[in-house]
């Protein structure tokens, strides 16, 4: 098992239009053993970060490291990080086992030593008997698993997904999420997956890295993204718009229609960004932090409702059951629990 380190990597691409810096001062540190989630919008720069950790590209700044020796030396052949990208999975003019098999071919590993571990290897996931299939004779979460096969049987040291369900239908994405998490759990090799769906980062991972724009912006267990967002840009990125400025004076803050009292935070009395979840927002009074709000929006979701309405002129997102409906227009009292409210700093992101 290899531990992972990217020390204030940079990478800038020369283009027509002059030069692109597309990561910046990227540090990640990624433990033994891990399962670590790269969570990102397209164009972000995960692609990049892989291919950098991999040897396929050469970083403009900064470090990389596996077990705190630079790799940065070390061709992509010898570093052991092996990466599955989301198309082109296997050659399909061989057969499984040899798909599976090239890699080891490659290396020069014995043939009956070959067919000994590509045996053990489908065998792993789920696939035992089909080295003889095609490619084109398997269905796309079959494939999938071969392509997850052809990387785990080389035992590389490192394990880079790169978007390995992205063309995968939901039930089968499902499916599958829990198969690597399956597969990562017992043959303890470290994993980064990217993906550019929070959903599928806070199920499958042990912790999130947050990537915007070629920066890291928070490294964390899934539940830190939507109770302590380091940033404004993260608790939207993590889907909530009930984020309002406010002036913090001891542990209460002021805001554009009262005052609400608030849980214990580091950050200094003044000016701080305030947000609450909307699932956190609770219809009824309940003591401090009852205010009314009058509400512009009511859309039905099947599984909860989604309302939007207005205290001062603050929006406030709030997640509803399903089995009540307001109206526009009408006035309602809500409560915002004190230990929900988390506070950023208001220059931040
Ligand atoms: N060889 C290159 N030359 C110039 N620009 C590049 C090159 N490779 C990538 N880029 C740019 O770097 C940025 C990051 O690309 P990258 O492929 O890493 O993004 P990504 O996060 O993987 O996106 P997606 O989710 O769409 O796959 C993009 O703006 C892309 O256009
Ligand atoms: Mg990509």
């Amino acid at each position: 098992m290899t531990a992972l380190t990217l020390d204030r990597v940079g990478k800038d691409f020369a283009t027509q239009d002059g030069c692109v810096s597309v990561l910046q001062d990227l540090t990640l540190a990624v433990e033994s053993g891990e399962l670590l989630t790269l969570l990102g919008p397209s164009g972000c720069g995960k692609t990049t970060t892989l291919r950098l950790i991999a040897g396929l590209l050469d970083p403009t700044a900064g470090d990389v490291r596996f077990d705190g020796r630079s790799v940065l030396p070390v061709p992509a052949e010898k570093r052991g990080a092996v990466m599955v990208f989301q198309q082109h999975l296997l050659f399909p003019f061989m057969s499984v086992a040899d798909n599976v098999a090239f890699g080891l071919k490659m290396r020069g590993v014995p043939r009956a030593e070959r067919r000994r571990r590509v045996a053990e290897v489908l065998e792993l996931v789920r696939l035992p008997g089909f080295g003889d299939r095609w490619p084109d004779e398997l269905s796309g979460g079959q494939r999938q698993r071969v392509a997850l096969a052809r990387a785990l049987v080389v035992e590389p040291r490192l394990l880079l997904l790169d978007e390995p369900l992205s063309n995968l239908d939901a039930e089968l994405r499902e499916e599958m999420r829990a198969e690597i998490v399956r597969l990562q759990q017992r043959a303890g090799t470290t994993t980064i997956f990217v993906t550019h769906d929070q959903t599928e980062a806070v199920t499958v991972a042990d912790r999130i890295a947050l990537m915007l724009d070629g920066r890291i912006l928070q490294v964390g267990v899934p539940r830190d993204f939507y109770e302590t967002p380091a940033t404004p840009r993260v608790a939207q990125f993590f889907g909530t718009t009930n984020i309002f400025a406010a002036r913090k004076r001891g542990d209460v803050i002021d805001v554009n229609w009262g005052s609400l009292v608030v849980g214990e935070s580091p950050l200094p009395d003044g000016p701080v960004l305030a947000t609450i979840r909307p699932e956190a927002i609770q219809f009824g009074r309940n003591g401090a932090n009852t205010l009314s709000a009058r509400v512009t929006a009511w859309n039905y979701r099947g599984d909860s409702a989604r309302c939007v309405a207005v205290a001062g002129d603050t929006q406030l997102e709030i997640s509803a059951p399903p089995y009540v409906s307001h109206q526009p227009g009408e006035t309602i009292t809500i409560h915002l629990p004190r230990e929900r409210i988390w506070l950023m700093p208001a220059a931040g992101g």
